[in-house]
Protein backbone atom coordinates (compact mmCIF):
# COMPACT_ATOMS: atom_id res chain seq x y z
CA UNK A 1 0.00 0.00 0.00
CA UNK A 2 1.65 2.93 -0.95
CA UNK A 3 2.02 6.11 1.82
CA UNK A 4 2.17 9.65 2.20
CA UNK A 5 5.67 11.30 3.13
CA UNK A 6 6.47 14.29 3.10
CA UNK A 7 10.78 14.80 2.38
CA UNK A 8 11.88 18.66 3.07
CA UNK A 9 15.04 18.46 1.88
CA UNK A 10 16.83 21.08 4.16
CA UNK A 11 19.89 23.27 3.34
CA UNK A 12 23.74 22.32 3.15
CA UNK A 13 24.12 18.86 2.18
CA UNK A 14 20.24 18.45 3.29
CA UNK A 15 19.63 17.82 -0.64
CA UNK A 16 22.73 15.51 -1.27
CA UNK A 17 21.89 13.27 0.84
CA UNK A 18 17.83 13.78 0.47
CA UNK A 19 18.41 12.53 -3.20
CA UNK A 20 20.33 9.89 -1.75
CA UNK A 21 17.84 8.35 0.43
CA UNK A 22 15.28 8.27 -2.32
CA UNK A 23 17.03 6.35 -4.21
CA UNK A 24 17.38 3.40 -1.59
CA UNK A 25 14.33 3.69 -0.42
CA UNK A 26 12.64 3.62 -3.87
CA UNK A 27 14.63 0.68 -4.36
CA UNK A 28 12.99 -1.53 -1.25
CA UNK A 29 10.21 -1.35 -3.38
CA UNK A 30 7.83 -0.45 -0.57
CA UNK A 31 5.57 2.43 -2.05
CA UNK A 32 6.44 5.47 -0.59
CA UNK A 33 4.82 8.65 -2.05
CA UNK A 34 6.97 11.84 -1.18
CA UNK A 35 5.64 14.84 -1.00
CA UNK A 36 8.69 17.00 -1.72
CA UNK A 37 8.85 20.26 -0.02
CA UNK A 38 11.15 23.49 0.60
CA UNK A 39 11.94 24.61 4.18
CA UNK A 40 15.00 26.55 5.33
CA UNK A 41 17.22 29.04 3.98
CA UNK A 42 15.71 28.61 0.42
CA UNK A 43 12.11 29.88 1.18
CA UNK A 44 13.59 32.43 4.08
CA UNK A 45 13.07 35.64 2.41
CA UNK A 46 10.00 35.02 0.45
CA UNK A 47 8.43 33.65 3.11
CA UNK A 48 9.62 35.70 6.27
CA UNK A 49 10.37 32.18 8.00
CA UNK A 50 12.74 29.20 7.75
CA UNK A 51 9.35 27.24 8.33
CA UNK A 52 6.30 28.19 6.12
CA UNK A 53 3.02 27.16 7.06
CA UNK A 54 2.22 25.18 3.75
CA UNK A 55 4.88 23.12 5.29
CA UNK A 56 3.91 22.66 8.46
CA UNK A 57 0.21 21.84 7.44
CA UNK A 58 1.33 19.20 4.96
CA UNK A 59 3.56 17.55 7.71
CA UNK A 60 0.47 17.83 10.49
CA UNK A 61 -1.75 16.13 7.03
CA UNK A 62 0.45 13.69 6.37
CA UNK A 63 1.42 12.48 9.64
CA UNK A 64 4.85 11.59 8.77
CA UNK A 65 7.87 13.06 7.24
CA UNK A 66 11.77 12.78 6.45
CA UNK A 67 13.97 15.74 7.05
CA UNK A 68 17.24 16.84 6.39
CA UNK A 69 18.97 19.56 7.95
CA UNK A 70 17.36 23.12 8.00
CA UNK A 71 20.72 25.51 9.14
CA UNK A 72 19.29 28.07 11.93
CA UNK A 73 21.72 31.25 12.25
CA UNK A 74 23.56 31.85 15.34
CA UNK A 75 23.08 34.58 17.85
CA UNK A 76 20.98 36.52 15.38
CA UNK A 77 18.25 36.28 12.72
CA UNK A 78 14.86 33.69 12.44
CA UNK A 79 13.95 31.57 15.06
CA UNK A 80 15.38 27.51 14.27
CA UNK A 81 12.77 25.25 12.43
CA UNK A 82 13.74 22.65 14.02
CA UNK A 83 12.47 23.81 17.14
CA UNK A 84 9.21 25.48 16.36
CA UNK A 85 8.57 21.85 13.91
CA UNK A 86 8.79 19.85 16.94
CA UNK A 87 6.94 22.53 19.35
CA UNK A 88 4.13 23.39 15.93
CA UNK A 89 3.34 19.46 15.98
CA UNK A 90 4.28 18.68 19.37
CA UNK A 91 6.82 16.03 18.59
CA UNK A 92 7.74 15.82 22.02
CA UNK A 93 9.86 12.77 22.28
CA UNK A 94 13.24 12.68 20.39
CA UNK A 95 14.59 9.37 20.40
CA UNK A 96 18.43 8.73 18.91
CA UNK A 97 19.93 5.32 18.82
CA UNK A 98 23.46 5.41 19.29
CA UNK A 99 24.96 2.09 17.79
CA UNK A 100 28.36 0.90 16.56
CA UNK A 101 28.07 -0.15 13.14
CA UNK A 102 30.18 -2.87 11.75
CA UNK A 103 32.97 -1.25 9.83
CA UNK A 104 33.64 1.75 11.64
CA UNK A 105 36.85 2.28 13.83
CA UNK A 106 35.97 3.64 16.99
CA UNK A 107 37.74 3.53 20.50
CA UNK A 108 35.21 1.09 22.36
CA UNK A 109 33.68 -1.48 22.32
CA UNK A 110 30.11 -2.48 20.20
CA UNK A 111 27.84 0.40 21.95
CA UNK A 112 24.26 0.20 21.49
CA UNK A 113 22.42 2.59 23.50
CA UNK A 114 19.44 5.13 22.94
CA UNK A 115 18.96 8.68 23.82
CA UNK A 116 15.07 9.85 24.78
CA UNK A 117 15.00 13.34 24.75
CA UNK A 118 12.61 16.06 25.95
CA UNK A 119 11.64 18.08 22.88
CA UNK A 120 9.45 20.65 24.11
CA UNK A 121 10.51 22.32 26.94
CA UNK A 122 13.76 23.59 29.09
CA UNK A 123 15.86 26.30 27.66
CA UNK A 124 14.16 25.75 23.92
CA UNK A 125 11.14 27.68 25.41
CA UNK A 126 12.79 30.86 23.45
CA UNK A 127 11.91 33.13 25.96
CA UNK A 128 14.26 35.10 26.30
CA UNK A 129 14.44 38.66 27.32
CA UNK A 130 17.05 41.90 27.71
CA UNK A 131 16.31 42.85 31.44
CA UNK A 132 18.69 45.71 31.11
CA UNK A 133 21.49 47.11 29.27
CA UNK A 134 24.22 44.24 29.32
CA UNK A 135 21.68 41.80 31.40
CA UNK A 136 19.71 39.05 29.75
CA UNK A 137 17.39 36.11 31.05
CA UNK A 138 16.40 33.15 29.10
CA UNK A 139 13.89 31.10 30.95
CA UNK A 140 14.07 27.24 31.31
CA UNK A 141 10.20 25.69 31.14
CA UNK A 142 10.14 22.23 32.77
CA UNK A 143 6.60 21.03 33.51
CA UNK A 144 5.26 17.84 35.33
CA UNK A 145 3.33 17.19 32.46
CA UNK A 146 5.73 17.03 29.61
CA UNK A 147 8.39 15.71 32.15
CA UNK A 148 5.71 12.77 33.00
CA UNK A 149 4.77 12.10 29.52
CA UNK A 150 8.51 11.68 28.20
CA UNK A 151 9.56 8.97 31.47
CA UNK A 152 6.85 7.17 29.87
CA UNK A 153 7.92 7.38 26.27
CA UNK A 154 11.38 6.05 27.43
CA UNK A 155 10.14 3.11 30.33
CA UNK A 156 7.91 1.94 27.40
CA UNK A 157 10.17 2.15 25.02
CA UNK A 158 12.88 0.33 27.05
CA UNK A 159 9.92 -2.55 27.74
CA UNK A 160 9.02 -2.84 24.28
CA UNK A 161 12.59 -3.13 22.71
CA UNK A 162 14.14 -5.54 25.67
CA UNK A 163 16.07 -2.48 27.56
CA UNK A 164 16.79 -3.14 30.84
CA UNK A 165 18.05 0.28 32.52
CA UNK A 166 16.95 3.79 32.54
CA UNK A 167 19.52 6.50 33.51
CA UNK A 168 17.62 10.35 33.89
CA UNK A 169 20.35 12.86 33.45
CA UNK A 170 19.88 16.08 35.58
CA UNK A 171 21.43 18.95 36.86
CA UNK A 172 19.26 18.76 39.83
CA UNK A 173 22.06 19.70 42.92
CA UNK A 174 22.20 23.18 40.88
CA UNK A 175 18.47 23.39 39.36
CA UNK A 176 16.69 22.70 42.49
CA UNK A 177 13.54 22.71 41.52
CA UNK A 178 13.21 22.87 37.41
CA UNK A 179 15.44 19.85 37.19
CA UNK A 180 14.56 18.72 40.76
CA UNK A 181 10.67 18.69 39.17
CA UNK A 182 12.12 16.59 36.29
CA UNK A 183 13.93 13.61 38.10
CA UNK A 184 10.38 13.70 40.86
CA UNK A 185 7.86 13.35 37.64
CA UNK A 186 10.54 10.22 36.39
CA UNK A 187 10.90 8.89 39.83
CA UNK A 188 6.68 8.04 39.92
CA UNK A 189 6.58 6.77 36.00
CA UNK A 190 9.49 4.44 37.52
CA UNK A 191 7.57 2.33 39.71
CA UNK A 192 5.79 1.08 37.34
CA UNK A 193 8.16 -0.75 35.50
CA UNK A 194 9.73 -2.89 38.16
CA UNK A 195 11.96 -5.29 35.88
CA UNK A 196 13.47 -1.59 34.53
CA UNK A 197 16.60 -0.69 36.91
CA UNK A 198 16.56 3.26 36.73
CA UNK A 199 19.19 5.25 38.30
CA UNK A 200 20.37 9.03 38.20
CA UNK A 201 23.45 10.92 36.75
CA UNK A 202 24.74 14.33 37.52
CA UNK A 203 25.42 15.50 33.80
CA UNK A 204 28.87 16.34 34.11
CA UNK A 205 29.57 12.67 35.87
CA UNK A 206 27.77 11.41 32.79
CA UNK A 207 29.57 13.11 30.40
CA UNK A 208 32.89 11.35 31.78
CA UNK A 209 31.18 8.10 32.14
CA UNK A 210 30.05 8.28 28.41
CA UNK A 211 33.04 8.66 27.14
CA UNK A 212 34.80 6.23 29.78
CA UNK A 213 32.92 3.56 30.01
CA UNK A 214 29.76 3.91 27.23
CA UNK A 215 28.71 0.39 27.09
CA UNK A 216 27.43 0.39 30.97
CA UNK A 217 24.64 2.68 29.54
CA UNK A 218 21.07 1.01 27.93
CA UNK A 219 18.34 4.17 27.51
CA UNK A 220 19.37 7.76 28.69
CA UNK A 221 16.51 9.67 29.26
CA UNK A 222 17.06 13.98 29.50
CA UNK A 223 15.88 17.55 28.93
CA UNK A 224 15.71 19.05 25.65
CA UNK A 225 19.64 20.84 26.31
CA UNK A 226 21.76 18.11 27.28
CA UNK A 227 19.50 15.83 25.52
CA UNK A 228 21.12 18.48 21.84
CA UNK A 229 24.56 17.91 23.41
CA UNK A 230 25.01 14.47 24.41
CA UNK A 231 23.26 13.32 21.32
CA UNK A 232 26.71 14.87 19.79
CA UNK A 233 28.68 13.68 22.20
CA UNK A 234 27.27 9.98 21.70
CA UNK A 235 27.29 10.38 18.00
CA UNK A 236 31.58 10.95 18.19
CA UNK A 237 31.81 7.43 20.16
CA UNK A 238 30.12 5.55 17.40
CA UNK A 239 32.51 6.88 14.56
CA UNK A 240 30.67 10.65 13.92
CA UNK A 241 27.51 12.43 13.08
CA UNK A 242 27.26 11.19 9.66
CA UNK A 243 25.96 7.71 11.46
CA UNK A 244 23.40 8.41 13.65
CA UNK A 245 19.75 8.76 13.10
CA UNK A 246 16.96 10.64 14.92
CA UNK A 247 13.05 10.37 15.03
CA UNK A 248 10.85 13.11 17.13
CA UNK A 249 7.75 11.91 17.61
CA UNK A 250 4.25 12.90 19.02
CA UNK A 251 0.33 11.71 19.65
CA UNK A 252 -0.43 12.67 15.99
CA UNK A 253 2.30 12.20 13.82
CA UNK A 254 6.36 11.74 13.42
CA UNK A 255 9.12 13.42 11.78
CA UNK A 256 12.42 11.59 11.14
CA UNK A 257 16.37 13.34 10.50
CA UNK A 258 19.99 12.80 10.89
CA UNK A 259 21.43 14.36 14.30
CA UNK A 260 23.92 16.21 12.31
CA UNK A 261 23.12 19.99 10.89
CA UNK A 262 23.48 21.19 7.55
CA UNK A 263 27.48 20.73 7.28
CA UNK A 264 28.20 23.94 5.17
CA UNK A 265 31.70 23.31 5.04
CA UNK A 266 31.01 19.75 2.64
CA UNK A 267 28.00 21.20 1.46
CA UNK A 268 27.84 21.12 -2.69
CA UNK A 269 30.62 18.46 -3.11
CA UNK A 270 28.65 15.58 -2.61
CA UNK A 271 30.95 14.22 -0.30
CA UNK A 272 28.49 13.96 2.85
CA UNK A 273 27.58 10.54 4.37
CA UNK A 274 23.90 9.59 4.32
CA UNK A 275 24.06 7.16 6.37
CA UNK A 276 22.34 8.70 9.48
CA UNK A 277 19.66 9.90 6.70
CA UNK A 278 19.16 6.03 5.78
CA UNK A 279 19.05 4.89 9.53
CA UNK A 280 16.60 7.50 9.98
CA UNK A 281 14.69 6.41 7.05
CA UNK A 282 14.75 2.84 8.14
CA UNK A 283 13.10 4.03 11.76
CA UNK A 284 10.65 5.99 9.24
CA UNK A 285 9.65 2.55 8.05
CA UNK A 286 9.72 0.84 11.40
CA UNK A 287 7.38 3.57 12.35
CA UNK A 288 4.88 3.21 9.02
CA UNK A 289 5.03 -0.31 10.20
CA UNK A 290 7.35 -1.68 7.65
CA UNK A 291 9.44 -3.62 9.86
CA UNK A 292 10.93 -6.00 7.55
CA UNK A 293 12.49 -3.14 5.07
CA UNK A 294 13.52 -1.03 7.96
CA UNK A 295 15.84 -4.01 8.61
CA UNK A 296 16.69 -4.83 5.08
CA UNK A 297 17.75 -1.28 4.82
CA UNK A 298 20.08 -1.66 7.82
CA UNK A 299 21.94 -4.43 6.64
CA UNK A 300 22.26 -3.36 3.45
CA UNK A 301 23.96 -0.56 5.08
CA UNK A 302 26.06 -2.46 7.41
CA UNK A 303 26.42 -4.91 4.39
CA UNK A 304 28.39 -1.70 2.47
CA UNK A 305 30.44 -0.91 5.86
CA UNK A 306 31.70 -4.00 6.49
CA UNK A 307 33.28 -4.02 2.79
CA UNK A 308 36.46 -2.19 1.27
CA UNK A 309 37.04 1.24 3.65
CA UNK A 310 37.57 3.25 -0.12
CA UNK A 311 34.10 2.39 -0.56
CA UNK A 312 33.02 4.83 2.25
CA UNK A 313 32.80 8.43 2.34
CA UNK A 314 35.64 10.11 3.32
CA UNK A 315 34.14 10.77 7.08
CA UNK A 316 34.53 7.38 7.71
CA UNK A 317 38.29 7.19 5.91
CA UNK A 318 36.75 6.30 2.27
CA UNK A 319 36.76 7.71 -1.35
CA UNK A 320 33.03 7.50 -2.28
CA UNK A 321 30.55 10.41 -3.11
CA UNK A 322 27.08 10.07 -1.38
CA UNK A 323 25.78 8.74 -4.75
CA UNK A 324 28.72 6.11 -5.19
CA UNK A 325 27.34 5.19 -1.63
CA UNK A 326 24.12 5.04 -2.12
CA UNK A 327 24.29 2.83 -5.07
CA UNK A 328 26.47 0.12 -3.32
CA UNK A 329 23.25 0.16 -0.42
CA UNK A 330 20.78 0.12 -3.59
CA UNK A 331 22.92 -2.82 -4.58
CA UNK A 332 23.36 -4.38 -1.55
CA UNK A 333 19.35 -4.39 -1.27
P1 LIG B 1 27.00 19.90 11.61
O1 LIG B 1 26.43 18.65 12.19
O2 LIG B 1 26.33 20.43 10.40
O3 LIG B 1 28.55 19.65 11.25
C1 LIG B 1 29.54 19.35 12.21
C2 LIG B 1 30.70 18.64 11.51
O4 LIG B 1 30.30 17.31 11.14
C3 LIG B 1 31.13 19.33 10.22
O5 LIG B 1 32.52 19.24 10.09
C4 LIG B 1 30.44 18.52 9.14
O6 LIG B 1 31.13 18.53 7.89
C5 LIG B 1 30.42 17.12 9.75
N1 LIG B 1 29.23 16.37 9.28
C6 LIG B 1 27.96 16.55 9.67
N2 LIG B 1 27.16 15.71 9.02
C7 LIG B 1 27.94 15.00 8.19
C8 LIG B 1 27.67 13.98 7.22
N3 LIG B 1 26.44 13.51 6.98
N4 LIG B 1 28.72 13.47 6.52
C9 LIG B 1 29.96 13.91 6.75
N5 LIG B 1 30.28 14.87 7.65
C10 LIG B 1 29.27 15.41 8.34
O7 LIG B 1 27.02 20.96 12.77
P2 LIG B 1 27.24 22.55 12.71
O8 LIG B 1 28.29 22.87 11.71
O9 LIG B 1 27.41 22.94 14.12
O10 LIG B 1 25.84 23.12 12.24
C11 LIG B 1 25.58 23.59 10.93
C12 LIG B 1 24.15 24.08 10.85
O11 LIG B 1 23.23 22.99 11.02
C13 LIG B 1 23.80 25.11 11.94
O12 LIG B 1 23.05 26.15 11.32
C14 LIG B 1 22.91 24.35 12.90
O13 LIG B 1 21.99 25.15 13.56
C15 LIG B 1 22.23 23.36 11.96
N6 LIG B 1 21.74 22.15 12.61
C16 LIG B 1 20.55 21.67 12.17
C17 LIG B 1 20.03 20.50 12.70
C18 LIG B 1 18.71 20.01 12.18
O14 LIG B 1 18.21 20.49 11.19
N7 LIG B 1 18.12 19.02 12.82
C19 LIG B 1 20.75 19.75 13.74
C20 LIG B 1 22.02 20.32 14.10
C21 LIG B 1 22.49 21.49 13.54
Amino acid sequence: MARHVVLVPGDGIGPEISAATRHVVDALGVGIEWEILEAGEKVAEKYGTLLPKYVLDAIAMAGCALKGPITTPVGKGLPSANVALRKALDLYANLRPVLRLPGIEAPFPPIDLVLVRENTEDLYSGIEHVVAPGVVESIKVITRKASTRIARFAFEHARKTGRKLVTAIHKADIMKKSDGLFLDSIRSVAKDYPEIRYEEFLVDRACMQLVSHPTRFDVLLMENLFGDILSDLCAGLVGGLGVCPGANIGEKGAVFEPVHGSAPDIAGKGIANPTAMFLSAALMLDYLGSLSEGNRLREAIKKVLSGPQEKLTSDLGGKATTDQFADAVAAAL
